[in-house]
């Protein structure tokens, strides 16, 4: 089914939960639906939308906002112990992680709670405690309506990197992702690099899918914001990655810095919520807006009545921060409108 709404407030349709407008919402509920969705309801000036998780809207929204709604998981394929899905864009990441736990299949487990809809997923290719879900996506499915047909990406094609795809650059506003194909393991492959992650594992009795699932939702509820209650946007700004000799320098001075390699030669990954932890703004507001008292990497509407503007002018006065402190970029995660 399609249904259209027009000149409608966003502010339940954005994690941020800032109130702007969008000229015309349309949802559909079947992939199939897409090319009538385009020839009928959709101009020249479109952009799709998921849950709204990672997305700052900063103004009224003139185009029109597309949103999938379907929420199939259907088994594609079982064969040496690997089983492959297909997922529907418009379902909720984590009722997919869910579903997994439950049908012990490993892969996504990692990636608990994190908030959005599957079509999202790969667009920043998400990650949580040494997870990617690059590693579980074999294809993409979406629909390119400047030829108005359905295209499917391999994995290989989809330039997944640190919070990274070709959905963000050359794919950008140009396709809907409509379905993500994931591979899980019947066998059991526990990544537990995480502190944390260990000793609450061990904690709950053992590496089980559900001690994983249990142990990660509550290392996330502890230090994450609920988005239900309080806007936000996960991850504000992503992790630097640097040049070795600028962490090595770093290092020199600040011997517990957090580092990790970046997966690149003479490349390192710093932490930015440590970096903005240092220069003091852990818990810091102004106005509308403010770093988040537990996990100074999200930045939060305080009082519900954030502005988008309000968070970019808070956001640069956190960059520059960091930049006047330690000589250090760090760039937004979260797609600005
Ligand atoms: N740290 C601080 N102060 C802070 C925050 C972090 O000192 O306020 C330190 C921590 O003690 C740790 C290091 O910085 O030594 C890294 O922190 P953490 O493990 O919490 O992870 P992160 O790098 O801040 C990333 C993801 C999160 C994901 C966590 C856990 C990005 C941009 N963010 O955060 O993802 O949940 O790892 O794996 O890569 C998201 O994308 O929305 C998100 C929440």
């Amino acid at each position: 089914m399609i249904r259209v709404f027009e000149n409608t407030d966003i502010s339940t349709r954005n994690s941020f939960h800032v109130h702007q407008r969008a000229a015309k919402i349309v949802e559909f509920d079947y992939n199939e639906e897409l090319p009538e969705v385009f020839a009928t309801h959709v101009g020249e000036k479109w952009m799709a939308l998921g849950g709204g998780n990672n997305i700052l809207f900063t103004k009224d929204i003139d185009s029109t906002l597309v949103v999938p709604c379907n929420k199939d998981i259907e088994i594609v394929g079982k064969e040496d112990g690997r089983v492959t899905v297909r997922v529907g864009a418009g379902l909720e990441w984590d009722e997919f992680v869910e579903w997994c736990v439950e049908r012990e299949l490993w892969g996504v487990e990692n990636l608990s709670l994190i908030p959005g809809k599957v079509g999202a997923a790969p667009v920043q290719n998400i990650g949580a405690y040494g997870a990617e879900v690059k590693d579980c996506i074999t294809r993409v499915e979406m629909f390119f309506p400047e030829q108005g047909n359905f295209i499917t990406l391999a994995a290989e094609h989809c330039g997944f990197g640190y919070r990274e795809s070709v959905f963000k650059h050359s794919l950008k506003g140009r396709v809907i992702i409509t379905s993500v194909e994931f591979c899980l393991s019947e066998t059991p492959h526990p990544k537990l690099g995480y502190g944390d992650v260990i000793q609450q594992v061990e904690e709950l009795g053992g590496a089980t899918l559900s001690n994983i699932r249990k142990a990660i939702c509550s290392i996330r509820r502890n230090k994450l914001p609920d988005t239900t209650v309080t806007g936000n946007a996960g991850s504000f700004f992503k992790n630097p990655i640097v040049d070795s000799s600028i962490a090595e320098s770093l290092l020199e001075q600040y011997p517990d810095m957090p580092h990790y390699p970046a997966g690149v030669e003479g490349k390192t990954k710093l932490a930015a919520g440590w970096l903005i932890d240092k220069c003091s703004l852990k818990g810091y507001s102004k106005g509308n807006v403010g770093v988040h008292h537990k996990q100074a990497l999200v930045l939060i509407n305080t009082t519900g009545e954030a502005t988008g503007c309000e968070v970019i002018e808070f956001a640069k006065m956190v960059q520059k921060s960091v930049f006047d402190k330690f000589g250090i970029e760090i760039d937004t995660e979260v797609n600005i409108i």
